[in-house]
């Protein structure tokens, strides 16, 4: 498989030198790489400090005794996002219509180069919501390098907090995304907008506290558009981005890959064979913006490894 992929490239670039120029690799032949199932599922406002306070969460005790969301969870993501999306739980302002949940395959592989992941899935009958004029359909993809305990544990979760836009204590404020120790405090309403003395930030990123994303845009009929970024302080998107996006929206099956260099000398995850970094997924549809995507609880993911959820090859 992998002397093949590299046979690939090698051929590719003997037709077509200009292709190594510009980075460009041959693209894996998804159909003979093995894939997985996730059930991506509505989570509403069920936000990181909702999950921790005993008082609204039943697992959160035991959350913070060690055991992980995906622990617990896994097996019950299409019960939790159709109650969830019905409005009768952590949900003000359901969207009338909306399904609760969508299945995806999700296939990894690498060559000497890049990092590649193929997202394929039905997103069923989606009422418009009208929040995202521009896209209809928006696929991401979170990584943690390992520096950042509480993704590893709770995947995206680690970056939800109660005060970000649309959540229950966000006060009007348009806080994206961030993580809990950028900030001075946190309580049960997230962890406002005073954070931590410059040097302590530095110091953070020094180890690595950060999440990454990558995501595709997409229209049905149109090309995908690429998007990546950091997640620390705030949500800040890499540009110009160095992920690329192919893939196709044919009336809500949607197909996409995105790519990126294993290291892009850029300060982001480098990928390497053998070490195990956790992943989760979240997709917008029906021009869904903010919180009302779905997303997957933590996965794990290792290049050339095994005992992961996903070995990429
Ligand atoms: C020890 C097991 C356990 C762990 C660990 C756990 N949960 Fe839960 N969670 C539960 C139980 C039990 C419920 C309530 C389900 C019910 O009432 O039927 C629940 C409910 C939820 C709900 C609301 C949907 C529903 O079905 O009621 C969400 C969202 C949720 N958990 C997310 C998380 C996240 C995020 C984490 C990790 C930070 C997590 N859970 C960790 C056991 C757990």
């Amino acid at each position: 498989m992998k002397a093949s992929m590299k046979y690939m490239t090698i051929a590719a670039v003997g037709l077509a030198g200009s292709l190594a120029a510009t980075g460009a690799m041959a693209a894996p032949d998804w159909g003979s790489v093995p894939g997985k199932s996730v059930v991506l599922f509505y989570p509403g406002q069920s936000s990181w400090e909702w999950a921790l306070t005993t008082a609204d969460h039943p697992g959160a005790d035991k959350f913070k005794a060690g055991k992980d969301c995906a622990a617990c969870h896994t097996g019950d993501e299409k019960n939790m996002g159709a109650l969830l999306v019905s409005g009768k739980k952590n949900e003000p302002t359901p969207i009338a219509g909306k399904p609760g949940s969508v299945v995806a395959k999700v296939q990894f592989s690498h060559d000497a180069e890049n990092l590649y992941v193929h997202i394929t899935f039905s997103e069923g009958a989606q009422p418009n919501a009208k929040m995202d004029p521009n896209y209809a359909t928006k696929v991401t993809m979170m990584i943690n390098g390992g520096g950042v305990p509480e993704a590893n544990r709770a995947g995206c979760w680690g970056m939800c907090h109660d005060d970000s836009a649309g959540m229950p204590s966000a006060g009007g404020a348009n806080r994206t995304m961030y993580l809990s120790k950028t900030r001075a405090a946190l309580t049960r309403q997230g962890g406002g907008d005073t954070l931590k003395p410059a040097a302590a930030l530095q110091q953070l990123r020094g180890g690595g506290y950060e999440l990454e994303y990558w995501q595709a845009r997409i229209n049905p009929g149109s090309a995908p558009v690429a998007e990546n970024g950091i997640i620390f302080d705030k949500r800040t998107e890499t540009k110009p981005t160095d992920v690329s996006a192919t893939g196709t929206d044919s009336g809500g099956n949607v197909s996409v890959t995105l790519t990126r260099k294993l290291n892009d000398g850029a300060g982001h995850v480098v990928f390497a064979p053998g070490k195990h970094y956790t992943v989760a997924f979240a997709i917008h549809s029906g021009h869904a913006a903010k919180r009302f995507h779905y997303v997957s609880f933590e996965q794990s993911l290792v290049l050339d490894g095994a005992g992961a959820d996903f070995v990429a090859k």
